[in-house]
């Protein structure tokens, strides 16, 4: 996608989280307190204990037995997951343990690097590949708690080269392993997805051509005051789904938006969080919705998540399907566009929960 014109943009001075908290720990500068209002409040209640128990998780050994009971019990889970919450995490996935740890390794390694080598990789304002902070569009603008490294992975044309580190030595071979086994998996949650809507399990793949795929890693350093701040503004995906690693012993800090209240995701041991994305929702007619989502910080833990968006080739007409619209009981509720055109609105404009969505919703 092509980048906005530089020289539009004036993003003023962004710190750098990591070396902020070197310098000054305790200190948190203005553009990073939010209003009241963008805080909002977890409830720590026993209403918030109940919920956590219901964020539900998919045993992907369950599906590896097509059409026994125990996978069509899993596929009714997986519906109810995508309808009610837009996230589940699922266990079992079958991607093996040190894929998983390596890239954690050289993500750690690449963050703990001094900002001089990663400063070599920069995100530039406007483009959202590279180590900084993607989505900022003014001076006013505030910041998130978080330094972000993001990078286009598949098809080829996507990638930039000069943004692929050389430090630390196996970061572009481990990124490559992980990459391919979550596009695999990414398939598999689709043709899944699919029958759980009673289609054929290729829709999707068949659909999506030569699917997009991006990694993020963001790491969200502890903060002296997190319940000033922010890691990572509340938005929904624009992918179609998207899969997030959290590292070993994470604290909790992604939180889903639920009836109202920021619901903590618990991370669990050799989990995937997987999420439903705005393109996925639309071709779903919002039978299964991209939930609003956050990242709050620690006080004194750090926290790193590896998270891939998964979506259709930019070639690609989006339009809800027609097997999920009737126009009696049903009707359309998004118009049709090209996915590059949404990804482009995407990355366009700040994250602002819901709100990216609002160009492809048809208004009554
Ligand atoms: C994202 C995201 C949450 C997290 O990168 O889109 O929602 O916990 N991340 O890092
Ligand atoms: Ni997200």
């Amino acid at each position: 996608m092509a980048p906005l014109p530089i020289s539009s943009i004036r993003v003023g001075k962004i710190d750098d989280v990591q070396e902020l908290i070197k310098s000054k720990p305790n200190k948190v500068p203005e553009r990073f307190i939010r209003e009241e209002y963008e805080r909002g409040v977890v409830l720590s209640s026993l209403k918030t204990h109940h919920l956590h128990h219901q964020i539900p998780v998919i045993d992907l050994s369950k599906l590896s037995k097509p059409y026994t009971d125990d996978f069509f019990f899993e596929i009714l889970k997986l519906s109810q997951a995508c309808e009610d919450w837009g996230f589940f995490q699922v266990i079992n996935h079958g991607i093996e343990v040190e894929v998983v740890e390596d890239i954690e390794k050289v993500a750690t390694e690449f963050f703990d690097m001094p900002l001089e080598e990663k400063k070599k990789y920069p995100m530039e304002p406007g483009t959202v590949q590279g180590y900084g902070q993607a989505f900022i569009f003014s001076e006013d603008q505030k910041l998130d708690w978080c330094n972000m490294f993001a990078l286009g992975v598949h098809p080829p044309q996507i990638r930039n080269p000069k943004l692929w580190p050389s430090k630390p030595a196996r970061f572009s071979e481990n990124l490559d392993d992980y990459s391919k086994e979550i596009r695999k998996l990414c398939k598999r949650l689709l043709k899944y997805i699919a029958i759980s809507l009673g289609l054929k399990e290729e829709r999707f793949e068949e659909m999506f051509g030569e699917a997009v795929q991006a990694v993020r890693m963001n790491y969200y350093p502890p903060c002296s005051s997190p319940d000033l701040v922010l890691g990572l503004s509340p938005h929904s995906d624009g992918s179609a789904l998207t899969v997030l690693q959290q590292s070993k012993n994470s604290c909790v800090g992604l939180q889903i938006l639920k009836e109202n209240t920021w619901v903590p995701v618990l991370p669990l041991p050799n989990a995937l969080v997987i999420n439903i994305g705005d393109t996925i929702e639309v071709l779903t007619n919002g039978k299964y919705k991209s939930v609003e989502h956050r990242a709050v910080t620690n006080r004194e833990k750090e926290r790193l998540t590896i998270v891939t968006f998964y979506a259709p080739n930019y070639e690609v007409e989006i339009e809800p399907m027609s097997e999920l619209v009737d126009d009696e009981t049903n009707p359309c509720k998004y118009r049709s566009y090209n996915h590059g055109e949404y990804s482009y609105h995407y990355v366009s404009n700040k994250l602002q929960g819901k709100k990216s969505l609002d160009f492809a919703k048809i208004l009554n």
